[in-house]
This record gives structure tokens, sequence and C-alpha cells, in this order.
């Protein structure tokens, strides 16, 4: 393992802001209507696993985009905050930082999301030498990241010439393709973080267990996600479950993504693949505890 280097992860990805509607009334056109209260929080796959993951201890870099606008100055004021690297920011000029509006009601929620620089991200803006630094790779809601799907490949297998690990979240694909060159950026991935529907529509195949199986010929070591009854492991040597913890669940947002941070934690420290998954488990039962994705790790 290589502890000589100064951080431990680097997550390359998407930052947005998410605005929380709570109690939100339903719209109507013509018509303003009240809601009680709302959230301005940290949003994004990508940058909610980089918070989180250095909240849990971890040494991490951010590479990703915003906008010179308000909504960038919160994104990198919420990461900084969490200690995370940010010398490789980028900030567009032309795009606006992406905002997604959810309006919740009960544990269930509709969202407008206004893209701006949330597919901005190219595999040239993390460079080589930066990667250097660090001893995992990891990028999430890769099916979002326009942009960095024609290189990501090789951005994934420059990683791996440096000496570092790579893991990937998916996310929902909004093209509903469910391609967009991910089998090859797979071929390079250690770690995979789909979630059980993910899993099924990449690998074309109804049963989760087929599912995780076809994809562990591609990634090396697969982790399906499946909300309240916990994940699926499968690797080279082993195939388990870890059950979820229970919780009183209020907002599922950035559960996914938290997770990814508490298996990562301990993955960089060399943990058994069953001790990564527990520390998953545990991580997206906090994040669902509370509104937002990064509130419970604050
Ligand atoms: N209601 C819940 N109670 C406890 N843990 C949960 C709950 N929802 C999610 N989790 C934990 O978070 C992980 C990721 O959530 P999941 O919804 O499967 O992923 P995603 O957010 O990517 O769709 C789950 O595997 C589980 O460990
Ligand atoms: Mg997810």
């Amino acid at each position: 393992m290589k502890t000589d280097r100064p951080l431990d992860i680097i997550v390359a990805g998407e930052a947005n802001v998410d605005l929380l509607v709570h109690d939100a009334p339903r719209l109507e056109l013509g018509k303003e209507k009240l809601a009680p209260a709302m959230d301005l929080t940290l949003g994004g796959s990508s940058s909610i696993t980089a918070f989180n993951l250095a909240r849990l201890g971890a040494r991490v870099g951010f590479v990703g985009v915003v906008g010179r606008d308000l909504f960038g100055r919160f994104v990198e004021e919420r990461l900084r905050s969490a200690g995370v690297d940010l010398k490789h920011m980028l900030r567009s000029a032309n795009l606006q930082t992406g905002v997604t509006i959810w309006h919740l009601r009960g544990t269930r929620r509709a969202g407008v999301t206004c893209a701006g620089t949330i597919a901005a991200l190219k595999a040239s803006d993390v460079p080589a030498p930066y990667l250097a630094r660090a001893r995992h790779l990891h990028v999430g809601a890769y099916f979002l990241l326009r942009n960095l799907h024609p290189a990501a490949a090789a951005l994934f297998r420059l990683a791996r010439r440096l000496g570092l690990t790579t893991s990937l979240d998916c996310n929902y694909d909004a093209a509903e393709k469910w391609d967009s060159g991910i089998r090859r950026v797979l071929r390079e991935t250690d770690v995979f973080f789909p979630n059980e529907d993910e899993a099924r529509r990449i690998a074309g195949s109804r049963r989760i267990t087929a599912a995780a199986e076809a994809l562990a010929r591609l990634a090396r070591i697969v982790v399906v996600k499946r909300g309240a009854k916990g994940v699926l492991v499968r690797s080279p040597e082993s195939c388990f479950e870890a059950p979820a913890v229970r919780v009183h669940a209020v907002d599922a947002t950035g559960a996914g993504d938290s997770f990814n941070a508490g298996f990562l934690a301990s993955f960089v420290r060399g943990a058994s693949l069953e001790q990564c998954a527990r520390a998953g488990v545990e991580a997206g039962a906090r994040a669902v505890t509370r509104f937002g994705g990064t509130t419970a790790f604050e």
C-alpha cells in the first residue's frame, strides 16, 4: 500500500447544490404556494462522496467544475470546510453551477435540475501529477458526466498505471441508454457501486445475482446497493450480502454516495471487503437519518 502519498483519494466528478423544499405543496401554474422551510445543501453524487469521505477521516482531493457564481462559492466553501483539497477545482466562466430543486413530501421527492456545470468535467482536467499524489481515484455519477465519457477509460488506465486503485458509481442514466462507454471504464475499475436498478439495467438482467455476476466479469469488485436491504458484494474471491442498519429514514438523498464514502474510507486503509461493506452500510444509514446528502456528516 502506498502510504507515502499525501492524498488517500481523489474524487473527480460533478459538484452542485441541492435546494430542499420541505413539505412542498402541489404546484399549480399561475399560483404561488407557501412551503414551511427549505435547506440549501451540497449536492452532486461525487461532491457528497468527497465531503463525507473527508469527514470520515480520509485525505481527499476533489476535481470538478463549478460556475463563477454564488452557488459555486457555496460548493467550494462546503468542501473546504470538510478539509477537501481544491487545488485543481475548475471555475467555468460561461456555465452556471448546477442546481437541483427538490420538492419533498413525506419520504418522497420530485426534482428539477438545471445542469449547468454538471456535465462539464473532462478527463484532461485531472492532471497526472495530481493523480500521482493519491492512492485511489473515485468517479461518481458516471452517466451524467458526458464530457468525461470519451476518455474516462483512459483516465482510469492512467490512474492504475500511476499505482492508484479505482472506483466508479454510475447513478441513474437520464438518457436511459445504460451504456455511454461504461463497459470500457469498468474493465479499469476496482470497485463498481451501482444500485440494484442500475445494475440490472446495465447488465440487461432482471435477476440481481446474475446482474452482479455479469458486471463482475468487467470490474474487479461489484457492490450492488439495495436500499433498506443493504448490499450484495461480488469479488473474484467472495460473494456475500451485508444487511442495512435499521434506522428511521427521513431522506434518501445521498445514501448511495455516503455508502461509497464509508466503503472507500475503509478500503484505502486496507480493510477486508466485509469490513468495507459494513462501514458502507453504516455510512448509508447515517445519511438517511437527516435531510440532504451531507448533513449527517457535518
Ligand atoms: N432506509 C434505509 N435504511 C437504512 N439504510 C439505508 C436506507 N436506504 C439506504 N440505506 C443504505 O445506503 C445504501 C445505499 O442506498 P441506495 O438507496 O441503495 O443507493 P443509491 O442512493 O445509490 O440509490 C444502502 O445499501 C444501505 O446500506
Ligand atoms: Mg446512487
